[in-house]
């Protein structure tokens, strides 16, 4: 039999305590397994599409990002784009690949980006949504890109040279790119691929229609202890419309699915997230005057492991916001382990102080929000305060129909037969179980029974 257990030392104030936690049955512990429980199946269309062939690489500097563009446009309009196997494709410099319609790319080599740091920070697209860069930009309709090929950021040196610093800090100067960009796409699809170190964000997709990931692994892994892969989001987008993630294996720094203004139709389905800062909705609001919204959006069967939260809706308060509205998301079926609040809601972004925020609070409306079936234990981080949700103050963002549904999340802090706490502030109508405002003596003291779960570990054998 396999050993499908998790162990979670858990050293409480007063002393140690172990504690096992079992991950639930059949779920993948690491990439190999994910790849066999769910391999990348090739769904064969009808009919022969020619195939063109590129010069690979001989090296690790062998830029052959002319002959990639030469090999779109001659597969262009009906074709296939053909990187087998073992080869290497290394870029060099950036792609302007707006002009796509009707191609595909059989992706079973790796795509490389060289880590010039100073030459793609001087020739990079940029965007001007958080200061965003991009190697190469990708636009058109019917596009699709399958395989078990690898797309690699080739990201160490980047994360080394940014560490220390902040991405969302208004003086940072040291931009890094985003591995894959798309703007105005239709009917785009991306199947099996390895998405690999990324600088920053993994996907930015802008002004889209219909697109979908589907038997994607993304990973962003730092061999250097004080440069941590910062930033790396498996999934970011702008102006979104129809959007499937259907199982998908991340390992990275930041969020591991966060749709930003407007999304509408999202349905995310099986995804594993492992060190990632959670399922978050936004951040949205972040431009003075900008309206910006999210609606229509189900997220379920989800296992996030050792990260930061688990579900979270996250919106902009402070003098110089945006406004807008997060309307109809459901979160289903989320199990975790080792993770801060499990569900959060966070009216206070990014980074701004209780007084600040009481001044100038968010103007989003928060609606019809369900967090349905959620288990598992968190980190201790917030005592046995398992989830937390901040409306905001604001007497015009209304926050209403927020509901919890076969919550039975626990924390490692609570003492045997303690009932964990929910945090709310500010939610009309209350959210169909207990929970208690942020100032009362309760939160107060649950807040304050901190304790450390270390590492949920997945040990071998696989
Ligand atoms: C890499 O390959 C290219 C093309 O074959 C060659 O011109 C170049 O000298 C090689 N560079 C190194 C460092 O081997
Ligand atoms: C968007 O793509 C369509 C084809 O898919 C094209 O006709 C249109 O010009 C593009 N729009 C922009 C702004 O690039
Ligand atoms: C969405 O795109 C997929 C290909 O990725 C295509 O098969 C499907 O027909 C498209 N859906 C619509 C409604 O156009
Ligand atoms: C690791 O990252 C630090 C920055 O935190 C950097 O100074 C150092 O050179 C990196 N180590 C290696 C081996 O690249
Ligand atoms: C899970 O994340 C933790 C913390 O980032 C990391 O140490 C561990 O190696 C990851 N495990 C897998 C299987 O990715
Ligand atoms: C989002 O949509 C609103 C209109 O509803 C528009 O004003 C705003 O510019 C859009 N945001 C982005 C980032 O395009
Ligand atoms: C909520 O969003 C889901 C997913 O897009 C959709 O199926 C459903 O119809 C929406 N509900 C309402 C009331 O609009
Ligand atoms: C927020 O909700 C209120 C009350 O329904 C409505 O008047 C207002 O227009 C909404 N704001 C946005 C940005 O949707
Ligand atoms: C609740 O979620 C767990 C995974 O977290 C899943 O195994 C279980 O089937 C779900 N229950 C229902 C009734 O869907
Ligand atoms: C909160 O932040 C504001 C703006 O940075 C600052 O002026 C104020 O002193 C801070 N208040 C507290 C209580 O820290
Ligand atoms: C919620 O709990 C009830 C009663 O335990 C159960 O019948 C139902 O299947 C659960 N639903 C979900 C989605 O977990």
């Amino acid at each position: 039999m396999r050993s499908s257990s998790i162990l979670l030392a858990i050293s409480a104030a007063v002393g140690a305590v172990a504690h096992q936690v079992e991950l639930p049955p059949n779920v993948p512990r690491n990439i190999d397994e994910f790849r066999a429980k769910h391999p990348y199946k090739r769904s064969e269309g009808c009919g022969k599409r020619p195939i063109v062939q590129i010069r690979a690489s001989q090296n690790d500097t062998d830029d052959v990002a002319d002959d990639f563009l030469a090999g779109l446009h001659k597969a262009n309009h009906g074709g296939t784009l053909y990187l087998p196997k073992d080869e290497l494709y290394v870029i060099g410099k950036p792609l302007d690949l707006t002009f796509l319609d009707d191609v595909q790319i059989h992706w079973n080599g790796e795509v490389k980006f060289t880590n010039d740091t100073p030459y793609w920070q001087e020739h990079a697209f940029a965007h001007p949504f958080q200061n965003s860069l991009m190697f190469w930009k990708w636009g058109g309709k019917d596009v699709k890109l399958y395989g078990d090929g690898v797309l690699n950021g080739n990201g160490q040196r980047w994360w080394n040279e940014f560490a220390g610093l902040e991405i969302l800090d208004p003086s940072n100067t040291y931009l890094r790119p985003i591995l894959f960009y798309g703007e105005n796409l239709t009917n785009f699809a991306m199947e099996g691929i390895h998405q690999k170190d990324s600088p920053c964000w993994t996907n930015f997709i802008v002004t889209s229609k219909n697109v979908s990931f589907t038997d994607v692994m993304c990973t962003a892994e730092s061999n250097n202890a004080t440069a941590l892969p910062k930033n790396s989001d498996f999934f970011d987008s702008l102006n979104i419309e129809d959007l499937t993630v259907e199982r998908v294996w991340v390992n990275v720094g930041d969020d591991c699915f966060s749709p930003k203004s407007n999304a509408t139709n999202v349905h995310v389905d099986t995804m594993y997230c492992n060190g990632t800062h959670g399922q978050s909705m936004g951040s949205l609001g972040q431009y003075k005057g900008e309206k910006s919204f999210v609606q229509d959006v189900v997220i379920e069967n989800v296992w996030l492991l050792n990260g930061q939260h688990g579900a979270r809706l996250k919106t902009w308060a402070g003098p110089d916001v945006g406004y807008g509205f997060i309307n109809n998301v459901t979160f289903r079926n989320f199990w975790q382990a080792n993770n801060e609040y499990s569900a959060f809601i966070d009216s206070c972004y990014f980074n701004i102080n209780s007084s600040t925020c009481a001044e100038y609070p968010s103007q989003m409306n928060i609606t019809n929000i369900l967090f349905e079936n959620f288990s598992g234990t968190t980190s201790g981080k917030y005592g046995t305060a398992v989830a937390r949700l901040t409306c905001s103050t604001n007497p015009n963002a209304v926050c209403e129909n927020i509901e919890f549904r076969n919550f039975t999340v626990t924390s490692p802090c609570a003492a045997e037969g303690e009932k964990p706490l929910i945090i709310c502030d500010g939610i009309k109508g209350g959210i169909g179980m207990d929970c208690v405002p942020a100032d009362s003596d309760e939160a107060k003291a649950a807040l304050k029974k901190k304790c450390k779960a270390p590492l949920a570990e997945i040990p071998p054998p696989f």
